[in-house]
């Protein structure tokens, strides 16, 4: 299958929690790590996130700086890169911020659960819809339609469940994790990979290909994942 490179990124802290307990999309990164962010988004030809972070955390997903944004725009792109949801049951608002910040083109894949009334609205906004008909989102197909779409670099901003679901299915070639000084705990707390988890014999094995300590008191770690 003809995929893209697919690159999750993640703030997580020591304690591998990328929320609190609370999930309300508890901030972690540093001002330098927000700063790194923006430029691992403005070098993406699409950003997806899963469900939950779409409609619970509500992101923006777009290039925070005018000049990565100009940048890209010099390169022959569009100032952000396309933005790409992985939901269940797609009953986005009218005023959120990811269907109203822009310009940037919207992918959404969903499952029959959305309603008509969600569906008339995503039209209205000219957002691009593929249906799923199984329960979850097929995300093997998902990646297969975004390459048809000429997307070769997807970056991935999570949740835990979507990150561990793509994980799971081989579908991600680098993680980079930005470690921040701190705690959270909580057992309920989302970590970088979620879902069911696997045995210790099916752990997936990765390679550190990059390590950088901080000032802020943050660590940097980027792996790869050996096929
Ligand atoms: N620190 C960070 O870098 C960072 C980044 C992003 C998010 N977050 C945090 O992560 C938390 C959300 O993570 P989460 O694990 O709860 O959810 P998530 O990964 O954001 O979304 C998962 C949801 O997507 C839907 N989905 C549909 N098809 C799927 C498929 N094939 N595979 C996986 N998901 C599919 C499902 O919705 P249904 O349950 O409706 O079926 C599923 O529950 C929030 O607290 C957010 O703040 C942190």
């Amino acid at each position: 299958m003809e995929r893209p490179f697919v690159f999750i990124n993640v703030a997580m802290t020591a304690d591998g929690k990328i929320d609190t307990f609370e999930r309300r999309g508890a901030a972690i990164s540093s001002p330098r790590d927000k700063e790194r962010v923006d430029r691992l988004r403005a070098s993406a030809d699409a950003i997806m996130v899963g469900g939950k972070t779409l409609i619970g955390e509500d992101p923006k997903l777009t290039v925070k700086s005018e000049v990565l944004r100009a940048e890209r725009v010099a390169r022959g792109l569009a100032p952000n890169p396309i933005k790409v949801g992985i939901v269940t049951e797609a009953n986005l608002k009218a005023d959120s911020k990811f269907l109203n910040t822009g310009p940037a083109e919207i992918v959404i894949f969903t499952t029959r659960r959305t309603s008509k009334e969600h569906l008339a609205l995503l039209e209205a906004r000219h957002v691009i819809v593929y249906f799923s008909e199984a329960e979850k989102v097929d995300l093997q197909a998902a990646l297969a339609t975004l390459r048809e779409l000429g997307i070769n670099r997807l970056m991935v901003e999570g949740g835990g469940t979507l990150n561990f679901e793509l994980m799971r299915l081989g579908l991600v070639d680098e993680v980079t994790a930005y470690v921040a000084p701190m705690i959270f705990g909580g057992a309920s707390a989302p970590t970088l990979a979620a879902g069911s988890g696997l045995e210790r014999s099916a752990a997936i094995p990765l390679k550190l290909i990059e390590i950088e300590t901080w000032d802020d008191g943050g660590v940097l770690l980027k792996y790869h994942f050996m096929r």
